[in-house]
């Protein structure tokens, strides 16, 4: 790559011919993995052909494969097509405003049509499901974000798409719900009385707000009892991180373009999807000896890396998922209806999760309140205004940008905004109205979802 000598260059582009023909696998590269899934009934590494049940081979294989380089069909290359490469920006405006010494650069997802990054998986999940026959998919979303972009990909396949919105979502945000239906997709509030799980936890709390770990259990209890449904998840797993690797992939280019390397490289996490599309292929270097850092930022109000323990737990809460080795703070917790809903999930990424255990990831959690302020300052400075869940990036970066500037130090920092928040308007009008509140998740009620975890490992 030719290094781009404006001094006052901001937008850092690559063509469509410079687009990745291959995702990256950290697999191939991590000396310590996660243990395997289990099956929840027998703690026994769970068979392949128990997930073929909801999941075509080819993403179980990737799922499992050690192979450094996965191609990425041409099916899905044409489809990334329409708003990929996507920019990375140089914030010299922010630069400014902070007086810091610090560039920033951040990589921007929200241009997607579902405006963030979860499409980089959703076209590729539809993509091999089509290939294996599907008609029908099933999936949970908190925010939207997922759905919208599982709702897009669906249509673009011709699949069927079912998504259980969670509940408090579903009521705080009827546009996102509208998107989906405009892209083709069938939108029900999770809990719902459409599947056993959903009306156990009805008859349990009639106005039970819902949570991702319920929705998932929905979703994937409509898909096993189908064979024509299949199941897809916006995160969390191998093959999803894998997908997103796209995100870092482009960004490593478009650093070379400016001449920088970065010190630090920082993203939000809700399962990790974002943080490993970007973070891993720097990782890679950082395998072969590079120093980078890499900080994964959470909310306090769900402080999964932070404060959760490293363990087997069940991705959803009726107990229909593989047991993953990840953090987590109790499939059963229930988290406060902050307005990050992608980010109030209790476990993440069996990946991220070792990587964080290994000291190779930092882990670090900020507040509701710091968060859209860092939000309100990226907008009026940037002028893009973030979905809620990429404010917690700009936070940590803000934080990293400050702190360079207090050591004097001109520090390169790369950040994610993996979407905008244009759908969340709801959220800032809160926030501006002095009705949002920080929330640190009470350490005893952690205390006892972890101790309800171990006693369900006892049994
Ligand atoms: C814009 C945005 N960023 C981040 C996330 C968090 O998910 P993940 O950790 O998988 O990137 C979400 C989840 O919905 C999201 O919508």
């Amino acid at each position: 790559m030719a290094k781009v000598t404006d001094r006052k260059q901001t937008k850092f582009l690559l063509d469509e011919k410079d687009l990745p023909r291959a995702w990256y696998n950290i697999q191939a590269d991590m000396s310590n993995l996660p243990g395997p899934p289990l099956n929840p009934a027998t703690r026994e590494p769970i068979k392949p052909e128990e997930l073929a049940r909801i999941f075509p081979v080819a993403l179980l294989e990737q799922e499992m494969s050690r192979e450094r380089w996965i191609p990425i069909p041409e099916e899905v290359l044409d489809i990334y097509r329409l708003w990929r490469p996507t920019p990375l920006y140089r914030a010299r405006r922010l630069e400014q405003y902070l007086k810091t010494p610090a560039h920033i650069y951040y990589k921007y997802e929200g241009v997607s049509p579902a405006g963030s990054h979860k499409p980089n998986t959703a076209i590729a999940q539809a993509y091999y499901n089509k290939e294996a026959g599907i008609r029908r998919l099933t999936t949970e979303t908190g925010a939207g974000q997922w759905g919208s972009a599982l709702a897009l990909a669906c249509q673009f396949f011709g699949i069927e798409c079912r998504v259980y919105m969670v509940k408090v979502s579903y009521e705080q945000k009827p546009y996102r719900r509208l998107l989906m239906q405009s892209w083709g997709a069938e939108v029900i509030p999770s809990p719902s009385p459409m599947t056993e799980a959903g009306r156990k936890i009805l008859a349990e709390n009639p106005d039970s707000p819902g949570s991702l770990g319920t929705a998932i259990s929905e979703a994937v209890e409509e898909a096993a009892s189908r064979s024509d449904t299949n199941y897809a998840l916006g995160s969390v797993l191998n093959h999803v991180l894998l997908h997103q690797t796209v995100i870092g992939l482009e960004a490593k280019k478009q650093m070379e373009l400016a001449g920088e390397y970065p010190d630090v490289v920082i993203a939000c996490v809700g399962g990790g999807s974002n943080f490993g599309g970007l973070v891993f292929p720097f990782l890679a270097d950082k395998f072969a000896g590079r120093e980078v850092r890499a900080v994964a930022v959470e909310p306090t109000s769900c402080p999964t890396l932070t404060k959760g323990r490293l363990t087997y737990d069940l991705a959803d809460v009726a107990g229909l998922t593989p047991m993953l080795q990840m953090y987590t703070l109790g499939h059963d917790f229930m988290p406060p209806a902050i307005h990050a809903g992608g980010l109030r999930y209790h476990g993440d990424s069996p990946l991220i999760s070792m990587l964080v255990h290994d000291g190779l990831v930092e882990a670090k959690a900020v507040d509701q309140l710091p968060t859209f302020e860092a939000a309100v300052t990226f907008a009026r400075t940037e002028g893009i205004l973030p979905a809620p869940e990429s404010a917690h990036a700009i936070r940590a970066a803000i934080d990293e940008a400050l702190a360079a500037k207090e050591a004097g130090e001109e520090r390169v920092i790369l950040f994610n905004l993996s979407g905008h928040g244009h759908f969340d308007l709801g959220a800032y009008e809160l926030y501006f109205a002095g009705r949002l509140q920080n929330y640190s998740y009470p350490e005893e009620l952690i205390a006892a979802s972890l101790a309800r975890l171990e006693a369900m490992a006892r049994r």
